[in-house]
């Protein structure tokens, strides 16, 4: 099969190309390297924006992974998200449309807004007061799935993970595991941000991208699901801690105010975590890798 993976050069995207790679199908990466950078051996790698693809003759199935993202990473698009998101994601449903084939959307755990706990999809979406970048994402995201959904005769299906982690993540975006591994090794302090306590379930990249391969393969139009991990719930100072260990650095952790790094605009995500049951009753699709998984392969990464 054909396959167009937008974002194919980012974090996730290029696990997911790869994966396709290996399954055999023809993949076209659609990535304009904004981002990422990875090469994905075997896939074609087209550096355009998505805005300016046009895609080949009998596409089998479009994955849109391509957007902004990280709590960092948002802040210097604020007030472009919303046009950004939508614009590509009605860009990436002409192809689909055009092709009669499926389009993935990879959406957000942050459609959930500030409400703590286990989130299953059928939790209402909530908004919060104020205009932070990071609702402007949220909104954004919710925005083109919704669309993404309401378009009659597009094969839409929608996957939210949550907090994704592992190889290839880029510290930039503002994700925790990443910087940490780095401070780590480094022999800097461990920033974790105040107050510590907040929760978060980590996701290995591998887990996710074969969640949103299983979507492809096993999902159905209109389908929506969490992906995610509950079972790595961990608190940021835990976190921090494993990571200590792990790496067998000998740091400390330093708890900090975000807002005196990146600005007053910089927004904490709630405490939520993934129910994931609605993806392994769908898609027979489960997150397999533990958190301590997750730490090694970002230090195996990062060690000289
Ligand atoms: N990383 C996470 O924890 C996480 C969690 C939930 C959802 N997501 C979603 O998954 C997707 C991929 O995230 P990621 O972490 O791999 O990010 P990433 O930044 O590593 O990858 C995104 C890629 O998209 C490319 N890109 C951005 N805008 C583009 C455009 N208009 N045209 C062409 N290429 C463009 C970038 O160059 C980059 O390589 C995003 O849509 C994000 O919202 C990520």
């Amino acid at each position: 099969m054909r396959v167009a993976v937008t974002g194919g050069a980012g974090f996730i995207g290029s696990h997911v190309a790869a994966l396709l790679v290996a399954a055999g199908h023809e993949v076209h990466v659609v990535d304009d390297l904004r981002g990422g950078r990875n090469s994905v051996p075997g896939a074609r790698l087209h550096a355009v924006s998505v805005s300016r693809w046009d895609p080949p003759a009998r596409l089998g199935a479009v994955v849109h992974l391509a957007g902004p993202v990280g709590p960092v990473g948002v802040l210097p698009e604020a007030g472009r998200i919303v046009p950004a998101v939508v614009s590509d994601a009605l860009a990436v449903a002409g192809w689909a449309l055009r092709a009669g084939c499926p389009l993935v959307y990879a959406s957000t755990s942050e459609i959930y807004g500030p409400q703590g706990g286990a989130c299953s999809e059928s939790l209402p979406r909530v908004t919060v007061a104020g205009h932070s970048a990071r609702m402007e994402y949220a909104v954004a995201k919710l925005a083109a799935e919704t669309m993404l959904l309401n378009t009659e005769g597009l094969d839409a299906r929608v996957v939210r993970p949550f907090n994704v982690a592992g190889p290839r993540q880029r510290p930039e975006g503002g994700f925790v595991i990443p910087r940490l591994a780095r401070q780590a090794l480094a022999g800097e302090p461990l920033t974790v941000y105040a107050p510590g306590t907040q929760l978060r379930a980590f996701t290995h990249v591998a887990d996710v991208a074969a969640g949103i391969v299983a979507m492809l393969e096993r999902g159905e139009p209109g389908l929506v699901c969490n992906l995610g991990n509950p079972d790595n719930l961990t608190t940021v100072a835990d976190l921090a801690r494993l990571v200590l260990a792990r790496s067998g650095s000998a740091s400390r952790v330093a708890v900090v105010d975000p807002a005196d790094l990146w600005g007053p605009a910089f927004r904490e995500a709630a405490d939520k975590w993934p129910d994931a049951s609605l993806a392994e009753a769908r898609l027979g699709w489960r997150a397999r890798l533990p958190l301590s998984r997750i730490v090694d392969d970002a230090l195996a990464e990062l060690r000289p």
